[in-house]
């Protein structure tokens, strides 16, 4: 199979190292790629939201299938235009997709179909979110810009005036663009957080492995919000209990919906749950795999995952059994110092020839490029993932912080409590 990959950071590498581990495929592209995806896969110059060109190129390469990895082209509807070319793609469509695309739409789906979530109010007028929020809110309180905002359009508000000001930066500013049209305010919930990456196929839903986030930048859970500064898989608090409680609840019920509302999801789900103290809740859904989540599960997929992928399309996941190594894997993310505000790049990046045949240790590349002198450097604010694996959590932790300093830029920055919540459990 010649297949194409869309996307160009670190879920993308994870992905198309996976998918070149296959027998199946017998010529891989990425668009756009990056300096380490290079390795694995021809990468095209062509950016994820050029719908045209991707189409084009597709057909003109034969490609048998693409494998969407972001939500912006997901959200806006790249599946659709792929398949009406006749293409064979790998993501939900755009009525699926809206699933993480619109908070408000997923809110509602959940209201309708009395899915576990946090109690919450839609609004489209910034004058009745704010008499909502001086009549009837209790705080603190979450007000969300219901569309994509990179994972930062989430403001928890400890008291009304910071919440007026919230609705004004989402609502009025539109910090987070058009995202910023409606909002969803929904009440504060406490708890720890677990991601679950799950496989639908319109009708089934097969979870992979459970993985606990770090989104804030700094130690400890301080200062802003990231895409992920790193992650371990699996969490030992998604417990036996809570998976039963969340198939019957949450996996199921969501992927009956969505079928129900007319809109099949055929893709990835990444459930984002918290575990409050009254029982799993979800917090988010997102339309794909998580960044750096498909980093730490990926590496301990068994299966195929072509054949995976195809069941999922086809509508026959229930015919695949899912297989995951009993190693675990923890990701430490090498960020450019200064993210998620203002950073500088291009700085050259040595010492990736140590991970070269390794397979309990692996350079996902996040923003990589290379420059006119044909080396490697810097090119994002998250540059590296370096996942290794272990077995138990602990030994994966300290084998990916030894393999963090294998390599060296101008400007390195990573968190040094990546699953320190292990030592709690
Ligand atoms: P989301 O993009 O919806 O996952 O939100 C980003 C982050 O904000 C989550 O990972 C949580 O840490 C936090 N968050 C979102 N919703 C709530 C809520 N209702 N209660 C408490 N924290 C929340
Ligand atoms: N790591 C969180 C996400 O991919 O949304």
């Amino acid at each position: 199979m010649k297949i194409l990959i869309v996307g160009g950071g670190g879920r993308e590498h994870a992905i198309a190292q996976a998918v070149a581990k296959s027998p199946r495929c017998t010529k891989l592209y990425c668009a756009p790629g990056n300096a380490g995806i290079a390795a694995l896969a021809e990468c095209v110059p062509i950016g994820v939201m050029e719908f045209d060109k991707i189409v084009s190129f597709s057909k003109e390469n034969a490609i048998d299938l693409v494998i969407v990895g972001p939500d912006d082209p997901l959200v806006g509807g790249i599946v659709d235009e792929l398949e009406k070319a006749g293409i064979r793609t790998f993501g939900p469509r755009k009525n699926a997709a809206i699933i993480e695309g619109s908070k408000a739409f997923s809110k509602d789906l959940m209201k309708k179909y009395g899915i576990p979530t946090a109690a919450y109010e839609n609004f489209d007028d910034p004058e009745k979110a704010l008499e909502y929020l001086r009549t009837k809110a209790e705080f603190p309180i979450v007000l969300k810009a219901d569309g994509l905002a990179l994972g930062k359009g989430v403001l928890i508000c400890e008291n009304l005036a910071e919440a007026e000001e919230g609705v004004k930066t989402i609502m009025l500013d539109k910090k987070f663009g058009s995202s910023g049209n409606k909002m969803v305010i929904e009440e504060f919930m406490t708890g720890r957080e677990v991601s679950v990456l799950s496989f639908v196929d319109g009708k089934t839903v097969k979870i992979m492995s459970s993985a606990q986030d770090h989104k804030r930048a700094g130690d400890g859970d301080t200062g802003l919000n990231t895409g992920g500064m790193g992650n371990f898989s699996p969490t030992p608090f998604y417990t036996k209990e809570v998976d039963e409680f969340c198939q019957k609840n949450i996996f199921r019920p969501t992927v009956e919906a969505m079928a129900a509302e007319g809109r099949p999801f055929h893709g990835i789900i990444f459930f984002g749950l918290m575990l409050t103290p009254k029982g799993p809740r979800v917090l988010e859904y997102n339309a794909r795999f998580g960044d750096p989540e498909a980093q730490v599960v990926l590496p301990r997929l068994e299966n195929d995952i072509l054949d995976v992928v195809d069941a999922c399309i086809d509508g026959k996941l229930d015919e695949i059994d899912l297989k995951f190594s009993d190693k675990a894997a923890v990701c430490v993310v090498l960020a450019s110092d200064g993210y998620p505000v203002k950073y500088e790049k291009g700085f050259p990046i040595e010492g990736l020839e140590n991970f070269e045949g390794k397979d309990d240790a692996f350079c996902f590349h996040a923003g990589t490029k290379f420059d006119e002198a044909g080396r490697i450097v810097t090119n994002g604010g998250r540059v590296l993932g370096i996942t290794a694996l272990g077995n138990d959590l602990k030994e994966a932790r300290k084998k990916a912080y030894e393999a963090t300093e294998w390599v060296t830029f101008e400007n390195k920055y990573m968190r040094h409590d990546i699953g320190k919540a292990i030592d709690e459990a």
